[in-house]
């Protein structure tokens, strides 16, 4: 039996540069890129917050200041929107900054991801904690943290989430080699490795930012050598627990078959805009007949 005490605290890294989308990012944060009218990273907060996580710890780095403003009350916008009748869009400036109490540490040194999730130990304690990738955008429409911590109930230690991509993708993400277990969408990790060669890569199933820690994790990480790209590597650390469950009793994975994109990709990041405007009931109807007829006139 492992513990049902929730889990309320997710750690966030945003400390990456965003070179990939230079140079809309050169004085903008890539999570504050719109996706239709909301920057990347809200939908990663109502996220959490959907699946009852309270408290957040965004590790940021240098010119990252629109993100922290960006949650935070703005009492002069709010009184104008008031005064002019706007009460729709003042209740939602309030929705946002009410969605969790966020709260922020500098990286300093970006060291890499490992890295980044070392900083958050004193804000996370001895708790399990989620990490949660700015990078990656879950749709609301298929959400994945619910199954991550129901698999945590279930067999405890820590838990990823994993998704089957291209053979020719799997160098861009971390690799899981599984073994299956009585439940079909959950599978125990046996081995992990960051960014594979296609010729090394255990499996198809990569590894998507959403992870569930034990707080074991940060000694590993404290003690973690560089590892791909000569940076700290979260993968590494999660390796360690997966080949000895003695530490933190092992690591297990969800397999996701839902919608997920990478903001920081141009193509995925365009994809992630057509497709969230389609599902929306303002916006959809009249951008998906305009898409219908534009490709039809193959112009
Ligand atoms: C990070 C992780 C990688 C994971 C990926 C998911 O890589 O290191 O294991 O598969 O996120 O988005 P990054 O995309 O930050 O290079």
């Amino acid at each position: 039996m492992t513990s049902k005490r929730p889990i309320v605290k997710a750690v966030v890294p945003v400390a990456g540069l965003g070179t990939r989308f230079l140079p809309a990012t050169k004085a903008t944060p890539k999570e504050m890129l719109p996706v239709v009218d909301k920057p990347a990273i809200q939908y990663v907060v109502e996220e959490a917050g959907a699946a009852g996580i309270t408290d957040l710890l965004f590790v940021t780095g240098r010119n990252k200041d629109a993100l922290e403003n960006h949650f935070d009350r703005v009492p002069n916008l709010e009184r104008t929107l008031l005064d002019k009748g706007a009460l729709a869009l003042h209740d939602e400036l309030m929705r946002i900054a009410e969605l969790a109490h966020i709260h922020y540490v500098r990286q300093g040194n970006p060291l890499g991801l490992g890295h980044a999730v070392s900083m958050a130990r004193p804000h996370v304690g001895d708790s399990p904690f989620v990490v949660m990738l700015g990078d990656d955008l879950i749709d609301a429409k298929t959400p994945i943290l619910p199954s991550m911590i129901e698999a945590f109930h279930n067999h405890g230690g820590s838990i990823l989430c994993l998704m089957e991509v291209p053979d020719e993708d799997i160098h861009l993400y971390g690799c899981a080699a599984v073994e299956p277990t009585d439940n079909p969408s959950v599978v125990r990790v046996t081995g992990l490795i960051e960014k594979p060669n296609a010729d090394e890569a255990p499996s198809n199933l990569a590894v998507i930012g959403r992870y569930l820690l034990q707080p074991q994790v940060f000694d590993i990480l404290d003690a973690q050598e560089p590892g791909r790209g000569g940076e700290i590597q979260l993968t590494d650390a999660l390796a360690k627990l997966a080949k000895d469950p003695s530490i933190a009793g092992g690591v297990h994975a969800v397999v996701f078959k839902g919608r997920r994109y990478d903001t920081g990709d141009k193509l995925s990041y365009l994809k992630s805009v057509v497709q969230i405007a389609l599902d929306r009931d303002d916006v959809g109807p009249d951008l998906r007949s305009w898409l219908t007829k534009y490709l039809a006139s193959g112009q």
